[in-house]
């Protein structure tokens, strides 16, 4: 018997021993109906079930009574972006990482069509832990590409769970994307809140490492040894960040449904300048007050709910910090609305937290050097070097080269810059510490070494060159080789 009916069930027993007057109560509320087990729910009516893409949630079920629920859910494999310049072969439930959000409530019938689009190669199945079957589903439903398949189920316990392909191997196919959520709302709803997101952390690996140009084969080895490139939510670098960043105001309540489609990493998830008030422990009925960091499992997932009490960004991470600013997993939710000066004094920075990028990731002299692509025009350059730009130096110098006042110099119309390009390639190789002066005004900051191939500082700076009023200089891979070694 499902834990809260059975509760509800034994209050209510005694509550009608109790006495005349509440027995009058108990019996309205017995025609309202509760059922010892969830399988008896009766199912009258049929629906199309609401399907969305993430960040977004289906409506709340609310009130509805139980029904037949038709999922219809597309399986496609496509080409995406996993981040600028870098794209990878995703295999999807319904054409995003991660898959359609489903949500239905207890005593629903789950009639599930899972169609493998025809233009796909290979065949997939579903998994839903949501499922009391074998293989949670994954036995019945095994579909070739241009084929549909049809099972159904009894939703019998609440809790937010994952689901995922199961088709061997496995864990190729939950890496390439094949995972979401779905949601069970118990009898009678959830407790409504202001705003509600989907979000699911995931690990990928590559053939090349994290920024590695052009299309990225899925890496096995990498996979077997749990060797990330990339540790993300929803899908790829930078899906919650900028103008995809969650948006809340002031004073509203926020839940978030976040999932763990792994394979392999456990999630530290996080929201940097936020408590969460509740947690819906591991998806389930435990709730936890009060919590910093929560525990998400691969193949795993928690409900977090807190209240946003000053405006600014706050930051989602999973707390193993190095996947944050240096693999991905890091989006934003920025809070607008009313400053409460009790609550917090100060202004949050989105500008710190940054992604970092991978070419931190590899140690100065590790590593046999992997083949790169060169440029082969300056436009080209150009367009290699914003993406550098983007992953390296903007953290710092921003996205407009403005910098930031009295810490990080400008890089826009930069006097320091346009006066001597071995200068500017020494600094990008060697980094800078020290009092310096740019368009009159003095820094005392220090700039790290980057560890970048000569082909990568003369895309940079020959991005920066031609942006922003510089001089429009190109910056070659032999000048910056002759610096460096000089
Ligand atoms: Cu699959």
């Amino acid at each position: 018997m499902n834990s809260t009916v059975k509760k509800n069930f034994t209050q209510k027993l005694f509550l009608c021993l109790a006495g005349a007057a509440l027995l009058t109560s108990c019996v309205n509320k017995q025609a309202d109906k509760t059922y010892d087990d969830a399988v008896d729910i009766p199912v009258n009516q049929q629906m199309l079930a609401e399907l969305t893409s993430p960040p977004n949630v289906p409506t709340p079920v609310g009130k509805r009574k139980a029904k037949k629920l038709i999922v219809d859910m597309e399986i496609l494999e496509l080409e995406g972006e996993m981040t600028s310049g870098v794209s990878y072969v995703y295999w999807t439930f319904g054409g995003t990482v991660p898959g359609s959000f489903i949500r239905a409530r207890v005593g629903d019938e789950i009639e599930f069509h899972l169609k493998n689009h025809p233009d796909n190669k290979l065949p997939h199945n579903i998994d839903l832990h949501a499922v009391n079957g074998p293989g949670g589903g994954a036995e019945s439903s095994l579909v070739a590409p241009g084929h549909e398949k049809v099972f159904s189920f009894k939703v019998l316990n609440p809790g937010l769970y994952v689901y995922h392909c199961a088709t061997a191997p496995v864990g190729m196919h939950i890496a390439n994307g094949m995972y979401g959520l779905i949601l069970i709302e118990p009898e009678g709803g959830m407790a409504p809140v202001d705003r509600e997101y989907y979000v699911m952390q995931g690990d990928f690996y590559t053939e090349g490492n994290f920024g590695d140009r052009g299309l990225q084969a899925f890496d096995m080895q990498k996979a077997v040894r749990e060797q990330a490139d990339y540790v993300v939510f929803n899908g790829h670098v930078g899906a919650l960040t900028g103008d995809n960043a969650l948006t809340a105001k002031t004073g509203e309540t926020v839940r978030l449904f976040v999932g763990n489609g792994g394979p392999n990493l456990v999630s530290s998830f996080h929201l940097i300048g936020e408590i969460f008030d509740k947690v819906h422990v591991e998806g389930g009925d435990l709730i936890n007050d009060n919590v910093q960091t929560t525990l998400i499992p691969a193949g795993g997932a928690a409900i977090v709910e807190f209240r946003v009490d000053v405006p600014g960004t706050y930051i989602l991470v999973d707390h193993s910090i190095f996947r944050a600013f240096n693999k991905g997993a890091l989006g934003m939710l920025k809070v607008e609305g009313e400053e409460d000066k009790q609550i917090y004094s100060g202004e949050l920075s989105d500008k710190v937290y940054l992604p970092e990028g991978g070419v931190i990731q590899s140690m100065p002299g590790s590593k046999e050097k992997k083949e790169e692509i060169t440029a082969s025009s300056v436009e080209e350059r150009i367009k290699f070097g914003k993406d550098i730009y983007g992953r390296t130096c903007f953290a710092c110098h921003q996205a407009d080269g403005k910098g930031i006042e009295d810490a990080f110099p400008p890089l826009a119309n930069s006097d320091y810059l346009n006066a001597d390009v071995d200068r500017a390639i020494d600094v990008v190789l060697h980094g800078l510490t020290g009092e310096i002066t740019v368009n009159g005004k003095t820094y005392n900051s220090v700039m790290t070494a980057q560890n970048l191939s000569d082909e990568e500082v003369a895309n940079v700076l020959t991005y920066v060159y031609n942006s922003w009023g510089n001089s429009k200089k190109e910056v070659t891979p032999e000048m910056v080789k002759a610096v460096r070694n000089k």
